[in-house]
């Protein structure tokens, strides 16, 4: 029988995306089908998506969801669909998800609505008859809707998925009443942090189960260095944690049918030499005789961005190349820039959020660079195991527990992918940039590591059974 579960995400691919819980959100759902559950995705209108996906069939309505009117419509793109909560007073304006370029100041308003919809419908299910058995919220921005299901006593079944620690969701507590939370449960064992909201605390603290996208970052959330202020609310429900990896969607991540470039498989790289080249030209590099590098990042502290200006120029130095494309904080842009100004033809940028160049990228990359202080899962990675893009990458998160490094066991055992490095600073990225340029000049061993990460298995198959077998355990 179909079993029915809700998905409450701020962004879904291919509707709108910043980061890899769009990804994740977006593949979900396909993923789930294969075991029996029917996901439905519900996510905000954003201008001009209920357009886009030409949504009309209403599936929910409400007079008023904090201070205006709001319906959830159907709509789909590119074969997807998606339940979209069209409320023009919180989500019909410029800019992205979250703001313009700055967070929108009412943005603990905008998600909580996103979330009461979400347990409104959990309870009373859509106007087509549907009700969920489980409600899977996701990130900070649906984490107030197990904690309203909680508080209604609701026999709806919730968990929380923490896709990033580092965004929490605090808000004033002076709005506990406009947010329909009860004033009883501002406690510290429920919805009090520090003195304030955090919605992401509300979701730990009343989700029937938490996951998170790697067993490495399941664990290190424990620990006061990881958990960013949550650590102990984590570890006192260690009990009811799971650490399960995100996948690679093969529809939208597979070098044999990428139109970014030359088609290729692991039986054969010859098409991957051909987006070297088209790559190289396309962002002005020359006479690269080590491995092309590629970075394909939001540009912030979490990512390590920084770590390059003091170990990059060694590694060109010794015949390597840099590829960057990412978007964000506007001292890492600067720095970047000025990186790339002073090693012409061996280092190309592009600042901006470029989707179809980050294909060509993967395509045409010899190793793609994760240098992360932290990694909940991490998708580049992933990605550059699909494509025999080899990757380098801190040992950290989903990192840790994607890349098997080339020490010299693994290399023996024939089981390494790529490079790991520890502890997260400018001598240990130096040093990995120093392996990865040993390791590129000695082909053979290069290419099996290379045609060894493309055949992994990355896909969804194993990470949505253990999501289906947890849901199951739940409604059980
Ligand atoms: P995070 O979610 O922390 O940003 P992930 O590695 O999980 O990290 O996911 C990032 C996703 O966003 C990947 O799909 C990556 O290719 C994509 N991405 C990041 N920056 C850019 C960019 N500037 N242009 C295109 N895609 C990007
Ligand atoms: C977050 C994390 C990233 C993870 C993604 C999807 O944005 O930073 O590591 O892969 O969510 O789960």
């Amino acid at each position: 029988m179909t079993r029915r579960v809700l998905s409450v995400a701020s962004e879904v691919v291919p509707f709108i995306k910043t980061g890899g819980l769009a990804d994740v959100a977006g593949a979900l759902p396909g993923a789930l089908a294969a075991h029996g559950w029917d996901m439905r995705t519900l996510m905000p209108a954003y201008r001009g998506l209920v357009k886009k996906t030409k949504a009309k069939r209403v599936l929910w309505a409400s007079d008023d969801l904090f201070g205006g009117p709001a319906s959830v419509k159907e709509g789909a793109l590119d074969g997807q669909k998606v339940m979209l909560l069209d409320a023009p007073h919180l989500y019909d304006r410029a800019g992205g998800p979250y703001g313009n370029p700055a967070d929108f100041t009412d943005n603990p308003l905008r998600f909580a609505a996103l979330s009461w919809a979400a347990a409104q419908i959990a309870q009373h299910g859509l106007t087509d008859g549907w009700t969920p058995q489980v409600l899977h919220a996701h990130d900070w921005q649906a984490g107030f809707a197990p904690a309203y299901l909680r508080f209604a006593d609701s026999s709806v079944k919730t968990v929380m998925t923490v896709h990033n620690i580092a965004f929490q969701g605090t808000a004033n507590a002076a709005m506990l009443g406009q947010l329909m939370l009860p004033f009883d449960k501002f406690t510290p064992d429920c919805l009090e942090y520090w003195g304030h909201l955090s919605s992401l605390k509300a979701g730990l603290m009343t989700a029937d189960a938490i996951t998170t996208v790697s067993p490495t970052y399941a664990a290190e959330l424990m620990r006061p260095e990881f958990g960013m202020g949550l650590d102990g609310v984590i570890a006192h429900r260690s009990a009811d944690l799971h650490g399960i990896l995100n996948g690679v969607d093969d529809a939208v991540w597979n070098p044999e049918t990428d139109p970014a470039g030359k088609p290729y498989s692991a039986k054969s790289l010859k098409g991957k030499a051909a987006n070297r080249k088209a790559l190289m030209a396309e962002f002005g590099l020359k006479d690269i005789k080590g491995p092309l590098a590629i970075i394909v990042s939001r540009l912030t502290d979490q990512k390590g961005i920084d770590l390059l200006a003091d170990t990059i120029p060694t590694f060109i130095a010794g015949g390597g190349g840099l590829a960057v494309l990412g978007s964000g904080d506007a001292a890492l842009e600067q720095q970047l820039k000025d990186l790339a100004k002073a090693h012409p033809g061996k280092i190309g940028l592009r600042i901006g959020y470029d989707e179809a160049l980050s294909h060509r990228m993967f395509a045409g990359g010899d190793a793609v660079l994760v240098p992360s202080r932290f990694e909940p899962c991490g998708l580049t990675q992933l990605y550059g195991l699909r494509y025999g893009t080899v990757p380098v990458v801190a040992a950290t998160g989903g990192l840790a527990d994607t890349v098997i490094d080339a020490n010299p066991m693994a290399v023996a055992d024939k089981v390494a992918t790529g490079i790991q490095f520890h502890p997260v600073d400018r001598i240990a990225l130096g040093h990995a940039l120093q392996r990865l340029l040993v390791l590129y000049a000695q082909r053979s061993l290069w290419q099996t590591m290379q045609k060894r990460g493309m055949t992994q298995a990355l896909g969804w198959s194993t990470s949505s059974s253990k999501y289906a077998a947890l849901y199951e355990s739940l409604i059980a």
